[in-house]
C-alpha cells in the first residue's frame, strides 16, 4: 500500500497547489453577482487558471468508475444543489447561493482543492445562518486536526455543531487525500465518534468539506449523473479546504490573500489555550 505520508518535497508542492485553488477563488469573487450565469463563471476561471497560472482544472473530463466525463472545469452548486453541480445556462439572482469548487493541477502534477459559498444579493436569515454554521463545521473538524488524532474526532465536531443548530450532515460524499491523485485514502467522513477511525500521523494531506443540509441529509442525483440536491429540496452549503496534519497541529493549505478568516468560535478557543 502507497503510503500516506508526504515527502518534504510533495509538502513544498502542495502548499503551491494548495494557494494556486485558492487563488482561483480569490480571482473569481468580484464575478459572483446578480445576472451571471454559471457557465461564464466556469469559463473565467478556466481561462485564468490556464492563461495567467498555467494550472490545469482537475474536473475537466474527470471520470471516476460508474460516471460520465465531468464536462466543465469547475463546480458550480447553487440553493439546493450539495455538490457537483455542472456549470451553465443558470443565472444567479438576487438571494441564490453558490458553492464554488476548485481543483487546480499544477505543471508538477500536484492538486489543490478548495470550495466557498457565495451570497449573490442579501441572503435569506437562513441562507446565512446556514453559510455560517457549515463554515464553523469545517474549521471545528479542522482543529481536530494533530499527529496521533482519529479521523472520528473530525466527523464528530463537524456532526456535533450541524445537529446543535437543527441541521443535517450529508453522508454520500466525504473530505479525501490528496497530492498527485486527486482522491486518494484516507476517506474522511463528516460525521463519526471521537477516537475512532484512522489515526492521523504528521505529513498526512486530506480535505475537509462538510455539507450541510437545512433539512434532512437524504440526496437525490440528477439525471446528468453528476448534479447532487437535497432531496427534500432544502438549502445546502459546503466549504472546504486542503489541510496538512503536523507534530502539533494542522497547517491549512488552501489559503491565499482573501481567503476568509476562521471564524470567532475557532480565535476564542485558541486564545484560551
Ligand atoms: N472538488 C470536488 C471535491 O471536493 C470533486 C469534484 S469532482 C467533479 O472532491 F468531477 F465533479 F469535478
Ligand atoms: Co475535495
Ligand atoms: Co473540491
Amino acid at each position: 500500500m502507497r503510503t500516506l505520508i508526504k515527502s518534504a518535497q510533495d509538502i513544498a508542492h502542495m502548499r503551491v497547489a494548495c494557494r494556486l485553488a485558492s487563488e482561483v477563488l480569490d480571482y473569481i469573487t468580484d464575478f459572483v453577482t446578480v445576472g451571471v450565469t454559471t457557465g461564464e463563471l466556469d469559463a473565467l476561471c478556466h481561462t485564468y487558471m490556464r492563461d495567467v497560472q498555467g494550472t490545469v482544472p482537475a474536473p475537466l473530463n474527470y471520470q471516476p468508475p460508474g460516471y460520465p466525463p465531468y464536462p466543465k472545469a469547475i463546480c458550480t452548486s447553487v440553493n439546493d444543489v450539495i455538490c457537483h453541480g455542472i456549470p451553465g445556462e443558470r443565472v444567479l439572482r438576487a438571494g441564490d447561493t453558490v458553492n464554488l469548487d476548485i481543483t487546480v493541477i499544477t505543471p508538477e502534477g500536484y492538486f489543490g482543492d478548495t470550495s466557498r459559498m457565495f451570497f449573490i444579493g442579501e441572503p435569506s436569515i437562513l441562507a446565512k445562518r446556514l453559510c455560517e454554521v457549515t463554515y464553523e463545521c469545517m474549521w471545528l473538524g479542522i482543529a481536530q486536526i494533530r499527529d496521533q488524532a482519529y479521523l472520528g474526532d473530525i466527523g464528530y465536531a463537524i456532526q456535533k455543531h450541524a445537529h446543535a443548530a437543527g441541521y443535517s450532515v450529508v453522508r454520500e460524499y466525504c473530505g479525501h487525500g490528496i497530492g498527485t491523485v486527486f482522491h486518494e485514502e484516507p476517506q474522511v467522513l463528516h460525521y463519526g465518534n471521537p477516537k475512532t477511525g484512522m489515526q492521523l500521523q504528521a505529513g498526512m494531506i486530506f480535505t475537509v468539506e462538510p455539507m450541510i443540509n437545512a433539512g434532512k441529509r437524504d440526496i437525490r442525483i440528477m439525471p446528468d449523473h453528476w448534479t447532487v440536491k437535497t432531496r427534500d429540496r432544502s438549502l445546502s452549503a459546503q466549504w472546504e479546504h486542503t489541510v496538512l496534519v503536523t507534530q502539533t497541529g494542522y497547517e491549512v493549505l488552501t489559503l491565499s490573500e482573501h481567503s476568509p478568516p476562521p471564524p470567532d468560535l475557532i480565535n476564542q478557543r485558541s486564545v484560551v489555550l
